[in-house]
């Protein structure tokens, strides 16, 4: 039996089994949305009419009082009746419809100490706003992770990502890093995440900051290149912060798009490696602090663990920017 969920003037329908959120952006209608796994909150939303399973929504996401508040996750939860809901954030407008699509794995390459770039081609063009990410489906178990897009829009035929290992990890050290081989076919599923520029109409075209931990470049990459393609005197500091030199990737294609654009910056920085006389050391976030006196303007993107990116956040308002011009991608892993 299926219900329909109802947001502003939109209505679409659910599956019995169906996430809330999955229904909304299957149909192409907008939720705020970021991790798709629970763990973040940003798809909170008030249930003002009818009922909803909570399913596996972790409790220190949303807590016995938000429940008993009539709040839910809409990434987590199915409906029991036709729902009406409310949610802040620009819902119900259209967006990209999330979908589904088989791709075969182009090229797997290592690219800095255990650091795989994969490129996926797709069965047919996805369309996505930079800096989106999507899901990869690990064959035979039904596990899901969520892996940044590197591309800018109009690379909609073959997928690039990042990925880093992570011992014992069933998608990474067990399937990418492991059994995954060119030639063969994933599921892919996206887009998804809040993580993109305004469209290039509603686009201030003011300073941005982009700090990137470990594979936290990936998104900044797309970002980047796409706010330089609608601008490209613009001025923008791309950050990335890794524990040492090893860990570092794509310098040709910093320094290249550094040549081009003459107020683009990279600056990597190193954490572990406090000897180094080629690259500046300490945190991303720190060296930012160092750098500029004043971000009052300034939009900022921040993509990678969670402790960078939240010692990002408050480095972003010391240096006065506004808070709604900060823009974050946490890579929290998946709630076990
Ligand atoms: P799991 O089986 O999930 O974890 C194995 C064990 O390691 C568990 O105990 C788990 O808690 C722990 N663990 C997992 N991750 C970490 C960690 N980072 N540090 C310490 N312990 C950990 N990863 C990328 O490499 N590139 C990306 O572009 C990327 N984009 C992401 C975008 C989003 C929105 C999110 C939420 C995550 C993203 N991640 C990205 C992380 C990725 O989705 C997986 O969580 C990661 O690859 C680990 O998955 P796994 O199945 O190998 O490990
Ligand atoms: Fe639902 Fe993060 S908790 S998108």
């Amino acid at each position: 039996m299926s219900f329909t969920a109802t947001v502003g003037r939109r209505e679409v329908p659910c599956g019995q089994d169906q996430p809330m959120l999955d229904a909304f952006l299957r149909a192409g209608v907008w939720m705020p949305n970021s991790c798709n796994q629970g763990t973040c909150g940003t798809c909170k939303v008030r249930v003002v009419d009818g009922a909803v399973d909570h399913r596996d929504s972790p409790a220190d996401t949303l807590t016995d009082d938000e429940r008993a508040a009539g709040l839910a996750l809409a990434c987590q939860a199915r409906l029991r009746s036709n729902v009406v809901v409310e949610t802040a954030g620009g819902a119900g407008r259209a967006t990209h419809p999330l979908r589904d699509l088989a791709a075969t794995v182009r090229e797997i390459q290592d690219i800095a100490r255990d650091t795989r770039r994969l490129r996926l081609g797709l069965s047919e063009p996805l369309a996505f706003h930079a800096g989106q990410y999507v899901e990869l489906t690990v064959p035979g178990t039904g596990v899901r992770r969520q892996y940044s897009l590197v591309n800018t829009a109009e690379e909609d035929k073959v997928l690039e990502l990042h990925v880093r290992l992570v011992p014992g990890g069933a998608a990474t050290e067990q399937w990418i890093f492991a059994g995954l081989a060119v030639g063969e076919q994933v599921q892919v599923t996206g887009p998804l995440g809040d993580f993109f520029l305004p469209p290039a109409d509603e686009d201030d075209g003011g300073p941005m900051v982009l700090i990137g931990g470990g594979t936290g470049l990936a998104p900044l990459i797309g970002l980047a290149r796409t706010a330089l393609s609608r601008d490209p005197a613009r001025e923008i500091r791309l950050y990335h912060g890794v524990r040492g030199a090893a860990d570092l990737y794509d310098l040709d294609l910093m320094a290249e798009l550094a040549d081009s654009c003459p107020g683009f910056t990279f600056l990597p920085v190193l954490s572990h490696e406090p000897e180094s006389s080629t690259y500046r050391t300490g945190f991303p976030t720190d060296c930012f602090l160092e750098d500029v006196r004043s971000a009052r303007g300034w939009s900022g993107w921040l993509c990678g663990p969670p402790p960078m990116v939240d010692a990002g956040v408050k480095a972003f308002k010391r240096r006065r920017m506004a808070p709604r011009m900060i823009h974050r991608e946490n890579f929290t892993p998946a709630a076990t």
